[in-house]
Order: structure tokens, then sequence, then C-alpha cells
């Protein structure tokens, strides 16, 4: 096989096989494919599409170029989630535990990353004595004891995905449905999971800014995981404002904790019960999900939703006394409040720029190498619908550092306030299976 044969094959609109596609990406993770080959065929890809058989084989040939992770000593359905990114997004420590709680096994591989908070090891770690260095027999007997472990991502996994992602980004190919969609998929397969719930953001903060791609994406992830086995559905959430009203690692800590115990933001219950429902459903452990619901609903209202974080966080060295007293969370040294200088309704909370604002304060890593301060954030008074009255605070802002100007200033540009009345956006926009 020759690399530039099929490079005119697809730029000719032809589907490549099985066989061509493991080529390629093999070649590709050895080097014997140049960067200037692949980027050419990556732009083929990009204007004339991948049918779904494509994207498939696509996906299991980065699988295959590293690493799998073997989930198989823990016993039930390994069923993971995933959400395409956003600002403020708590669920995934909402929904561990409270899953957890109902018996599905919880078996998680996090990494720290960049963007707006830290990712979800660094908002547990806000947790006294918790940490995720642990040798992967006592990962799996972990899980197997309480339902629910966080190990550090460790192992070679998918490089393929590595190395296309990086040439992507520079040779203007980000964008292609297919490619992120394998991207997404392979990195889940390769964890482990046998089912796969996915989260697909949709809106201003979101990296599918219209609902139509949204979509998109989510047909095209959800039916490669259904044609490479693995059990697999998505939700379309809003992502026009964050979600919840914490941003910040302590502060989501703590907002997790709230709404395990049926005191959350409307939001995150209702999101993360519709996630939930979806996990516990896929890992057989109700016959509906209208059953998964109220299993998950009972969950919280009887405390083991909460008792499953605590012995989750106690379990890796954490102090799970902070679940009933949250204040042993980190906290910053001053608090300010965000006016409103205008009666009327919150009409717009740009996501990315409030994030961007958490990231002011140090909530988040700007490269690999900065410090992120657990104790800071934002905590949104104020969401989208919602009247407002001039001097009424819109957001409180946690800091540790005395002059805050740049972070209001910041604020007051992603926040609007209109004098007609606004319409509460919808949550949830479809679910697709
Ligand atoms: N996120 C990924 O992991 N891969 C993509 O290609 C795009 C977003
Ligand atoms: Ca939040």
């Amino acid at each position: 096989m020759r690399m530039v044969d099929l490079i005119e094959k697809k730029r000719d609109g032809k589907a490549l096989t099985t066989e061509e596609i493991q080529f390629i990406i093999n070649g590709f993770t050895d080097g014997s494919i140049p960067d200037y080959q692949m980027s050419a065929w990556s732009m083929a890809v990009y204007f004339k599409g991948m049918n779904e058989q494509e994207r498939a084989d696509l996906t299991m040939a980065m699988v295959e170029s590293g690493d799998q992770i073997d989930l198989s000593m823990i016993e039930g359905i390994k069923v993971d989630k995933h959400s395409t990114g956003g600002v403020g997004d708590t669920t995934t420590l909402v929904l561990g535990p409270l899953v957890a709680a109902v018996g599905v096994p919880v078996a998680k591989m996090s990494g720290r990353g960049l963007g707006h908070t830290g990712g979800t090891i660094d908002k547990l770690e806000s947790v006294k004595g918790f940490h995720v260095e642990i040798e992967n027999d006592e990962f799996i007997r972990l899980v197997n004891k309480n339902k629910i472990a966080v190990i550090g991502q460790s192992g070679n996994l998918t490089p393929a995905d590595k190395k296309l992602y990086a040439l992507r980004d520079v040779t203007g190919t980000v964008n292609s449905i297919g490619l992120i969609a394998g991207s997404i998929m392979s990195k889940k397969i390769a964890a482990g999971a046998d089912a796969i719930v996915l989260d697909v953001k949709t809106g201003a903060g979101a990296f599918m800014k219209t609902l139509e791609d949204s979509e998109e994406l989510a047909h095209a992830m959800v039916s490669i995981g259904n044609n490479v086995g693995r059990n697999t559905m998505a939700v379309i959430s809003d992502m026009s404002q964050p979600l919840g009203y914490a941003i910040g690692n302590a502060l989501e800590v703590k907002e997790a904790i709230d709404t395990l115990k049926g005191e959350g933001p409307e939001d995150l219950t209702e999101l993360s019960l519709t996630l939930g429902s979806h996990m516990v459903y896929l890992a057989k452990k109700a016959s509906s999900l209208e059953e998964a619901r109220t299993l998950l609903e009972n969950a919280i209202k009887d405390g083991s939703a909460l008792n499953s974080f605590k012995i989750f966080l106690e379990a890796q060295g954490g102090d799970g006394s902070v679940v009933d007293q949250p204040e042993k969370l980190p906290q910053a040294a001053h608090t300010f409040e965000l006016e409103a200088k205008e009666d009327g309704y919150v009409s717009e909370i740009i996501a990315d720029e409030v994030g961007t604002a958490a990231m002011l304060l140090g909530a988040g890593r700007a490269t690999k190498e900065s410090e992120i301060d657990l104790a800071v954030g934002l905590v949104l008074r104020k969401k989208i619908g919602e009247t407002v009255a001039k001097g009424e605070s819109l957001v409180t802002i946690y800091s540790n550092f005395e002059d805050v100007s740049k972070v209001k200033e910041k604020l007051y540009e992603s926040i609007a306030i209109s004098k007609e009345k606004i319409e509460k956006p919808t949550l949830i926009y479809k679910e697709i299976m």
C-alpha cells in the first residue's frame, strides 16, 4: 500500500477499507508516514468526510495504537461519562458518587488538564489528603468494594490520537465531525469503558456553538460506539451559560456536596439526574429510565449518595468530614460582590468569558507548569432569566488577591442585563440513543 494512493482515493471522495485505515494510522504512529502526507489526508477527510464504517475503523485503529486499560477484574458493566467540555461543569463530581450509590461501578481515570478550572483530580485534591497515586490492583479493589475510585492518567493511551490532534491543530483540520468523534471515542474505549454516556454541550460556551453541529457530533459518536460494541448514548445540553453556580476547584466540590444532599442548583441537579439515569440504565441496574431516575432520587433523599462520596474520599486518603463540614475546604482570603449596575433581567452570561475571569483569579492553568489556587473562583448569584435589582450581587468573587478590578471588568463585559423579560434557556435539548 502507498499513502499517496490513499490520499488520492479520499480526495476523490471514495471510502477507505478497514485495512487501508489501519495502514494509515499505524504508519503515522510509527513515523513511516510523514506529517505532510497525514496533513493532506486529514484535509481530504475534512472536505469529503467518512462513512460510518470508516469512522469506526479510524476509532479502533487509534485505540489499538497504544495501551488499553483492562477493567475486566471489575464486576459489572463499566459505564463512563464524557463531556465535550464547558465552564464550571461540576457533573463528574456529582455523578460518580451518585451512580456508585446505586451499584454502578465507576472506574475513573482522570487528568489535570488546562482550562478555566483544574480537572476533576485538581478539584478533588482540594479535599485534604486525597490522592490518586494508587496502584492498579488497589484501584480495582476499591472499585469492587466501594463502586468508585479515581486513578491518575498513566500508560500510553491512544498515541495516534495525540499525534493526529496536534497535527490537525496546525493544519486547519480540527473541525471535522468524523475526526472529532473518532478522537473522543478512541480515548473512552482505550480507557476500558463497556458503555458510554456522552454529554455534548451546545451554545456560546461550548466547542460546538449551534444545536445542528452538536447534534451531528452526537450522532457520529453514538454510531461509532454502537458500531464497535459499546452501548453509547448522548445528551445534548446547554452551555450558553455556566452550569450550576460555582466555577472554581474547592467551590465546585462544595457545590457537588450540596447537590448530593439535594440542595444543589436546579440545572446541575437535573443534568446529573438525566445523565445518571442513562448510566444506571446502560449498566443494567434498572430496567427503564424512569426506574433509574427513581433510584437516583432516592439515593439523594436517603443520604446514600453523599455517603458514597465520603467513603470514596476516605478510601483515597481524603478527609471525608468535609461532606458535613465543607468549611474545611480551602477558603479564599477575600470575597467581593459584583453589583448589578441596573434593574432588569439577566439576559446573557457568556460562559467562556466568565471562565476567563476565574482563570484571572488563579482557578485554572494556562500552561502545564502553572500552579492553581484551589480556594478561588466565582459563584454566580443570578442565572439567565432571573430578575435583578440595581446594587444586588450578580457574582461573588472568591480571591486571594486584594485587587480584583480586572476580574470585575471581565465579568461586567460578560454579563448582560435587559429591560425585557428573558426566558430561562432550555437545559436539555435532546437525548440520542
Ligand atoms: N476533543 C478531542 O478530544 N478531540 C477532538 O478532535 C476535538 C475535541
Ligand atoms: Ca458549577
